[in-house]
């Protein structure tokens, strides 16, 4: 059954990027992705209710709109998805819908979850003995468990989940022993289908007056931690029956991001190029999933790449572990239409399963872009796209961008390169009728 729906999903994905918008609606309307209301409102433009901005930010003074598009040709765990990804990066989309395109055709995008709880930090900044300290918490952490479940986190415990445990860390307050010790709690949680945020800094703020009061220590702040490596998520891409010269490639570059940190940076940054896009779409905290992902690819001392290909007998074998905790319930999520659509459109049933779906987009969108990379080069699909915005952004009216488009075109594939000052060029010359400058003049980089 699940094998059928897939099949007829990829069908209607297909040609996709071929097709008018309304063409496109249609698709998605046939895979159920979107009803006739949802395209009536995208038709429309989308939210422009300020009064609705008043309840999420202060001081509004209108919306920012950002491009919304579909990612095509996933399948994930053996489920198709239509991936909507807000995002203003041209070829984003085109590369990771190729890239899943070819993975079906070679392997398979398995996921899984590594832990479930979020953290949430209480900060002794000066703990006088923190061995008895420790010691005491400790000796009460099931009453201050059962006390946070009670008294905040009982909307939790009713969904299946609630604070679970308490740990007590010792960090230092400097780089030698003088300088001493503070004492961090480590609330622990299963959050369910939220992000957890607002719980997380309620229940520790509720423990700060039990925790002084049992310890005569001072609390000096409380918040919830981002690094949250108690609940990871992981993708898999496994791929057989490909050129043996382009796996060694794609192994290298994943080694060139494991060992320098300059490239691990770039690295990480083109997963995050398939995570944040979704994370807006469905209102997610994308600053958090950010901050999470980049201390956990330090976490070891030194930046590293958060995803790593490696050859298994034949196969090339990518793999992403990072925190990327999010929320289908809370927050923006249920209240902007747009982003409840979105929801809607993944057809996602829990915050799990929309973390393993941003892990699987960013492990393909990883691939996409080191395929790139050691091929053709970044250039060719990423510039190419560019040209568009490249002509809009000289001022081409309808009528001029074909011509504007071609030439850019041609300068590309001759020159390897391209700038908006060679798209002025050309269409100054285009309007003035004069020939031959926009392909020397381009030196003067805009
Ligand atoms: C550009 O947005 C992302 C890349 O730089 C990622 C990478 O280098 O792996 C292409």
């Amino acid at each position: 059954m699940a094998q059928s729906m897939n099949d007829k999903m990829m069908e209607l994905f297909r040609g996709f990027s071929k097709l008018t918008r309304d063409e496109r609606f249609t698709r998605l309307q046939q895979m159920g992705a979107l009803s006739g209301d949802d395209i009536k409102y995208l038709k429309s433009g989308g939210l422009k209710d300020v009064n609705l901005a008043e309840k999420f930010i202060e001081n509004v003074v209108g919306y920012f709109q950002v491009p919304m598009g579909v990612a095509t040709n996933f399948v994930i765990d053996n489920q198709a998805y239509v991936i909507p990804m807000a995002v203003e990066e041209t070829s984003i989309i085109a590369a990771a819908s190729k890239t899943a395109q070819w993975i079906r055709e070679h392997g398979t995008i398995r996921t899984e979850m590594l832990g479930r709880n979020i953290i949430g930090q209480i900060q002794i900044a000066r703990v006088s003995d923190f061995d008895s300290f420790e010691k005491l918490i400790l000796k009460n952490k099931d009453h201050f468990i059962e006390e946070s479940n009670r008294e905040v986190a009982f909307g939790l415990v009713r969904r299946g989940g609630g604070v679970v445990d308490i740990r007590v860390r010792k960090v230092p307050r400097g780089v030698t022993p003088e300088e001493g010790h503070m004492a961090v709690i480590h609330v622990e949680a299963d959050a369910c289908d939220a992000m957890g945020a607002n719980i997380m800094n309620q229940v520790c703020e509720y423990l700060k007056p039990g925790v002084e009061e049992l310890t005569g220590e001072k609390v000096n702040m409380c918040i919830l931690s981002n690094l949250v490596d108690t609940r990871l998520t992981k993708a898999t891409v496994t791929m057989t029956g490909l050129d043996e010269e382009l796996v060694d490639k794609i192994v290298e570059a994943s080694l060139f991001a494991q060992q320098d940190p300059y490239r691990a940076a770039t690295n990480n940054k083109g997963v995050l190029n398939g995570i944040d896009p979704i994370l807006l779409a469905t209102g997610n905290d994308w600053r958090a999933v950010e901050a999470g992902v980049h201390a956990y690819a330090a976490r070891a001392g030194q930046y590293r790449s958060i995803t790593r290909w490696y050859k298994k007998d034949k196969a090339l074998v990518g793999e992403l572990v990072a925190p990327i905790v999010l929320g289908v319930v809370g927050g923006v999520t249920k209240l902007h239409p747009t982003a409840t659509m979105a929801l809607r459109m993944l057809s996602v049933s829990s915050a799990e399963e929309l973390s393993r779906i941003c892990a699987a987009v960013g492990l393909v969108q990883n691939l996409g872009a080191i395929r790139a990379l050691t091929t053709v080069g970044i250039i060719e699909g990423h510039m190419k796209l560019h040209i568009k915005n490249l002509t809009m952004g000289a001022g081409a009216s309808e009528k001029e961008s074909p011509i504007v488009q071609k030439k850019l075109e041609e300068f590309l594939s001759l020159h390897k390169r391209i700038s908006l000052s060679n798209a002025i060029d050309i269409l100054r010359e285009l309007r003035t009728g004069s020939t031959g400058g926009a392909m020397t003049s381009q030196e003067t980089n805009v």
